[in-house]
């Protein structure tokens, strides 16, 4: 969580480093903070909340200068409060922090024998302690005492550094926690990820676990580990600076929703051959005799990358045959769980940071599986680690509440699943075309369907005054309605259960009533006829129904108050259709609750604390 931005070049700092931030927000967003050096010494102001009362007070008090650092923070050590917002001074240094130092008590505790006095409750103020007392120490400069400092350091951090006696100086340093470096004319960046910095510049550059790196105006000097000079390369990086824009939509929820047409294609494009019935994903690093190997699969997940992925184990199961297991990333170290050589261990996360499924991935790859990781950020952490990656390409994703990258993850994690089949020899070649011609024909449903959002968006006035609501759906729509639940809850702050439809008579029937709304996944599949059952178990209950239905389903008019309209589609692909009304159904839910919708309370988008 947190975001760090830094800048040196020829313009002025602070507007280009609350530029960046505002792009890092959904990184956390209880305060902010910023350091500039005005040629003189280190200036810093930091406020509480969001970004634009930080912007506020620079309007009353600019800093001038032309090298900085900024931050946004979401709290783990210490309340969100202004003492406790980045950047943290020690002396000349003031630092910006991502990540957790895990020996923090320790290294807290020898510096307070030491006489120094702390001015807040986190962990980040130590690191610029260390760095000052390095620099009293006869470190040979910022870069140096940096290194040494972090030396000390065990966890994970991002950090970016400021010295009063280096003007036009920023010292960056990662270990586990992202930091990528922007390369423009005259001018370097750094950040904790990639869109804060594309309106500046495409060239990034990776840095690796345990570089220091000095970034100046003109260039940029790396040492490694090994506190050797490292060569790291420039990489030109295809996404667009508008990419990151909201253009013209009112959220980048709304955006990146009627975005998924382009991030499924954009998955697909290059990775299949519809005449030869047969899938190509060369990065994988998963050869056919290897893929017929496998054992078993096992996917890991959290939020709604793990509703992908028990999405995935219907599609793996059925298609490829191969045994799969779905774990929460979260459950995997305190389970237990047990993992074989034989294993495809498939990790699936947007962001390729979270912790609990990074740390699933460790105990995975100590017990000699091979890891695939499901990722939509580029050298992010989890791909780092991983044997091989199927990336999805939905392009840069703000909102918290993930959208385009589910329907992306569905894409390839299906993709994986036919290809798994044909190699494993179990998948016949004419199922694989229907079944690859259907995920073909998904980007242009979905558009259709996006056609028909005011309508949703009608459905959504009625459920706003809801205080529960219950999403049901069965197979392959189970996922789905877990998927529709989490999205209303997290965005618009109702109570919302996904069940499996099955399960309804075994408890949540008990809750049944006129009050509360009941959404049913109900496409015309092979599950149709027991979802109906449920529907008019709900109806008997007097219980307002919501249904999703297939296109010309006339019977669904007498048994649901709404009807929201599905393409008739095989059944393989529905939960890339059926998603797509509910996402915006909690969107316009929250919208209409006057919410914020791009930065719900309480969440991060990206959750590198475990
Ligand atoms: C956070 C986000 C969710 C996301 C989950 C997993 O909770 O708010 O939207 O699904 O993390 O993130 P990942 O990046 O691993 O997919």
């Amino acid at each position: 969580m947190c975001g760090i931005v830094g800048y040196v070049g020829e313009s002025s700092a602070a507007p280009i480093i609350v530029e960046g931030l505002r792009r890092l927000e959904y990184r956390g967003y209880d305060s902010a903070g910023i350091a500039v050096h005005d040629g003189h010494g280190v200036q810093v102001v930091r406020a509480l909340g969001k970004l634009r009362v930080l912007a506020k007070v620079l309007e009353d008090r600019p800093l001038a200068g032309t090298t900085g650092i900024g931050h946004t923070r979401w709290a783990t050590h210490g309340r969100p409060s202004e003492e406790n917002a980045h950047p943290h001074v020690a002396g000349p240094v003031a630092v910006v922090h991502n990540g957790i130092i895990e020996n923090h008590r320790a290294l807290r505790q020898e510096l307070a024998r030491a006489g120094v006095a702390f001015s807040s409750d986190t962990d980040t103020e130590i690191i610029a302690h260390l760095v000052h007392r390095e620099l009293q120490a006869g470190a040979a400069g910022l870069l140096d005492a940096v290194r040494r400092a972090v030396a000390r350091l065990s966890g994970a951090y991002a950090i970016a550094v400021l010295g009063r006696d280096e003007p036009g100086v920023i010292v960056a340093a990662r270990q586990g926690s992202p930091l990528v470096i922007g390369c423009g004319e005259g001018e370097m960046l750094c950040g904790s990820d990639i869109p804060a910095l594309l309106s500046h510049t495409q060239q990034m550059v990776f840095l690796e676990d345990g570089d220091v790196a000095e970034l100046r105006a003109g260039g940029l000097r790396v040492l490694g580990a090994d506190a050797k000079p490292a060569l790291r390369p420039r990489r030109h990086i295809d996404w667009s600076p508008v990419m990151a824009e909201r253009g013209g939509y009112k959220h980048f929820m709304l955006k990146e929703i009627h975005e998924q047409p382009e991030a499924v294609a954009a998955t697909l494009r290059g990775r299949l051959d519809l005449d030869a019935s047969s899938v190509h994903p060369s990065e994988i690093g998963l050869g056919p005799e290897a893929a017929g190997a496998l054992r078993r699969v096992y996917l890991v997940a959290c939020g709604t990358s793990f509703h992908a992925a028990l999405v995935g184990r219907y599609w793996l199961e059925s298609i490829a045959q191969v045994p799969t297991v779905v774990e929460l990333g979260s459950e995997v170290r305190y389970r237990g769980a047990l993992f074989f050589p034989d294993d495809l261990v498939v990790a699936v996360s947007q962001s390729g940071e979270t912790a609990d499924t990074i740390a699933a991935v460790q105990t995975a790859k100590a017990a000699g599986a091979r890891v695939l990781a499901v990722a939509n950020v580029l050298d992010s952490a989890i791909p780092r680690l991983a044997h091989g990656s199927l990336y999805t390409r939905a392009g840069p994703e703000i909102g918290v509440a993930s959208t385009k990258c589910f329907t992306a993850q569905l894409a390839a994690l299906l993709l994986l699943a036919v290809y798994l089949g044909r190699s494993r020899g179990v998948l016949p070649a004419e199922r694989a075309a229907e079944i690859l011609q259907a995920l073909c024909e998904v980007p242009s449903q979905m558009h259709d369907l996006l056609g028909d959002a005011d309508y949703v968006r009608a459905v959504a006035t009625r459920l706003v005054h809801a205080r529960h609501v219950l999403f049901l759906g069965r197979g392959l729509s189970f996922p789905i309605a877990l998927e529709g639940a989490l999205k209303l809850k997290e965005i618009s702050y109702v109570h919302a259960e996904g069940y499996a439809a099955g399960e309804m008579k075994h408890g949540p029937i008990a809750l049944i009533e006129p009050e509360l709304p009941v959404v049913v996944i109900c496409p015309q599949d092979a599950a149709y006829d027991k979802t109906l059952s449920n529907i008019q178990e709900v109806r008997a209950r007097e219980g307002p129904v919501v249904a999703l239905a297939t296109k010309g389903d006339e019977s669904m008019h007498d048994l649901s108050e709404h009807i929201i309209w599905i393409p008739r589609a095989p059944d393989v692909v529905l939960p890339l259709l059926t998603v797509v009304p509910l996402q915006l159904l909690a969107y316009y839910v929250a919208d209409r609750k006057g919410h914020d919708v791009d930065q719900p309370r309480n969440l991060a988008k990206t959750v590198t604390v475990e």
